[in-house]
């Protein structure tokens, strides 16, 4: 059975206090026990805020990695750094990593074998932007995104890969995708893992949908067949919010 996974993804919000706090009252809240929770802070809030969750449903993820081991990179994080940490789980190729920091399928290739190699589990983002949807190309651009990146993995990698569909005109614009959109992109993204491995490792596959989920959108995005989760941007950083997309399963 495919996990149902929510994940919160604070991008760059939240210094080390407000991170403490968040997190506390994020313990504070009865969540749904079926339902993995992951959140993803800040590279400078990653370890206290895995230690406050020590013992608890919720882990972190990191927001990003560089794909080399170690070396002159001024600036970067390894998977060897986020793994001494205690980070066990990465986002990649988040649609604003794409957009502002040129991240290619090719780079993000790298980043996944990277990830990989270093036992993490990655939670993989790509989406097509509105002016793809409107020409119809939207099942296009997304197929060889997920082509470009993953299909050079062996069948057994993909246990340690979540999928998440974000469309770029649907993050942090209160636009979203509706459920039947999401359903239908959510079924043509497991066919197309279907047909380049098999249907019981496309069946296992995690296929998180994510842009604007809000409280008032979960619970009918959640109830799609080929959705398994959301990772969320905005609402993640509400614990009122974030708590009732969890329990929207
Ligand atoms: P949003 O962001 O929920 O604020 O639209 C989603 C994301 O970027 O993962």
């Amino acid at each position: 059975m495919r996990k149902q996974i929510v994940a919160g993804n604070w991008k760059m919000n939240n210094d080390y206090v407000d991170s403490e706090l968040l997190v506390s009252k994020l313990l504070e809240q009865h969540i749904h026990s079926q339902t993995e929770v992951i959140i993803a802070p800040p590279f400078t809030s990653l370890l206290c805020s895995s230690n406050s969750l020590k013992g608890s449903q919720i882990t972190v993820a990191a927001q990003n990695m560089h794909f080399a081991e170690n070396g002159a990179y001024t600036g970067e994080i390894s998977a060897g750094m986020l793994k001494s940490i205690g980070v066990e789980t990465v986002i990649l190729g988040h649609s604003e990593r794409r957009a502002y920091f040129n991240e290619t399928d090719a780079i993000l290739a790298k980043k996944v074998d990277s990830a990989l190699r270093n036992s993490m589990r990655i939670i993989f983002c790509f989406g097509e932007e509105l002016t793809d949807r409107k020409s119809g190309n939207e099942q296009a651009i997304v197929g060889s995104q997920i082509k470009n990146a993953l299909f050079h993995l062996p069948a057994s990698e993909w246990e340690h890969v979540v999928l998440a569909y974000e469309p770029v005109w649907a993050i942090g614009t209160g636009e979203t995708a509706s459920p039947e959109q999401a359903q239908d992109m959510h079924a043509f993204i497991r066919k197309t893992v279907e047909n380049k491995y098999s249907s019981e490792l496309a069946d296992e596959v995690s296929i998180l949908y994510g842009g604007s989920v809000k409280p008032a959108n979960a619970k009918e995005i959640f109830s799609k067949a080929d959705v398994d989760g959301g990772l969320i941007g905005g609402a993640a950083l509400d614990v009122a919010q974030f708590r009732s997309i969890i329990n929207a399963f």
